[in-house]
């Protein structure tokens, strides 16, 4: 017997302390999202008042290296696979590339996109997929200019189309534009917003509004279901369900062909529809946010939050700060920021948080 197989006695491997963010129903978060600034640029009237909110101060946000900071913690420490940046408007903040590229250049295999208004982008898009941009989804709920101004309270339109183009030259892909559908605003113009989502090679998801505006002016009656949307996209379209697995994706997407095409033939593209209120998706939800002053929140409808600002500027180490925010996300509601209320409820109570300080 040689020395080295005596000393070869089974040992235990050395597990790694491997934490997920995993909660009591099951789920396990890897998609993380983290809002990087409350403030806009528009004033869309679905998110925020005309006069705009209180905004954080800006030693209230969290810095560069703090997003980075807690980015390298969800890929490294807790398994995270995709990082959204969001807003407000995340492209107010001019160190967005900065913290793209801090992400990048550690997690080269990580997936990093934003979702933005578009506004600025044109100028902004060549470093940000320098600094290793994976992808980007631009808001965009008409293209009619008067109604555009009307939902934004902006005249601003052609901004945003100048933003989409350039992110569609800069050859990330799909290039994603989410329309929030609203009842006398944009409902009749559900076809020709997918018309010219599929003429630009966009692919548009709309999303069935949610109450979480500042005005709390949303009613149950006033919303424009998934199946309205379906249905209205019918009378020029014929929609498949898309082959490619959902997962966790909030969107379910639809091939669309020409009215009375045959299915084998060439779709003409992809939409999809985001249905929170009528189709809820809770049960295969993957995310987990961050806001703008670095607190947990493990649903869009949480009522409440965990700190981690504190954490980071206090000295934590990263284990303190990734075993804080696995225990806020073991909390997290099985639907709807509470365990038994959906958006339909007399119950339901609006989160205090708007989507804007949220970051959708
Ligand atoms: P990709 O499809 O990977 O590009 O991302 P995404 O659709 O998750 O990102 P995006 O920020 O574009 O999200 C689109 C919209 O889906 C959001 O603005 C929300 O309205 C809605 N959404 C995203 N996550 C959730 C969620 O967890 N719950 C609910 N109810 N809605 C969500
Ligand atoms: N309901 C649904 N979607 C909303 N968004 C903003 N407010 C709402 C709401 N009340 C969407 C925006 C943007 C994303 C960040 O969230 O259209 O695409
Ligand atoms: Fe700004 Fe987006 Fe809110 Fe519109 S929905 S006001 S673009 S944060």
């Amino acid at each position: 017997m040689t020395a080295s197989t005596v000393s070869a006695a089974p040992t235990a491997p050395t597990a790694p302390t491997r934490l997920r963010l995993t909660d009591r129903w099951g789920r396990t978060a890897d998609d993380l999202r983290i809002s990087l600034i409350d403030k806009c640029n528009l004033r869309c009237t679905y998110c925020m008042p005309a006069e705009g909110l209180p905004w954080l101060k800006k030693d209230e946000l969290l810095t560069a290296e703090e997003a980075v900071r807690l980015a390298d913690i969800g890929v490294r420490v807790l398994g995270v696979k995709d990082i959204r940046f969001t807003g407000g408007e995340p492209l107010v903040r001019k160190d967005l590339a900065d913290i793209v590229r801090g992400v990048r250049t550690m997690h080269p295999e990580v997936s990093i996109s934003i979702t933005t208004n578009g506004i600025g982008l044109d100028k902004r898009i060549d470093e940000l997929v320098d600094a290793g941009l994976t992808r980007v989804n631009v808001s965009l709920d008409t293209v009619d200019r008067e109604t555009f101004a009307r939902v934004t309270r902006r005249d601003r339109l052609p901004q945003v189309i100048a933003g989409l183009e350039a992110a569609k030259a800069s050859g990330l892909e799909p290039v994603k534009v989410n329309a929030v559908a609203m009842r006398g605003v944009n409902d009749e113009g559900v076809v020709d917003l997918t018309t010219w989502c599929l003429d630009h090679g966009y692919q548009l998801r709309f999303i069935e509004q949610m109450p979480l505006d500042a005005d709390h002016s949303w009613a149950r009656k006033n919303l424009v279901s998934a199946a309205e949307i379906r249905q209205r996209l019918s009378t020029v379209y014929e929609l498949t369900e898309d082959p490619v697995p959902r997962g966790s994706a909030p969107a379910q997407l639809w091939e669309v062909r020409p009215r009375g095409a045959s299915p084998d033939s060439t779709a003409l593209g992809k939409v999809g529809i985001i249905a929170s209120v009528t189709e809820s998706f809770c049960a295969a939800c993957s995310r987990t946010r961050i806001t703008a002053d670095g607190r947990v929140r493990s649903c869009l409808f949480s009522q409440e939050e965990t700190d981690l600002m504190g954490l980071l500027r206090g000295g934590a180490d990263d284990e303190d700060v990734a075993r804080t925010w696995a225990t806020a996300m073991w909390g997290k509601p099985r639907a709807y920021g509470s365990d038994a209320v959906t958006l339909n409820d007399p119950e339901y109570v609006q989160p205090e948080r708007t989507m804007s300080a949220i970051g959708g």
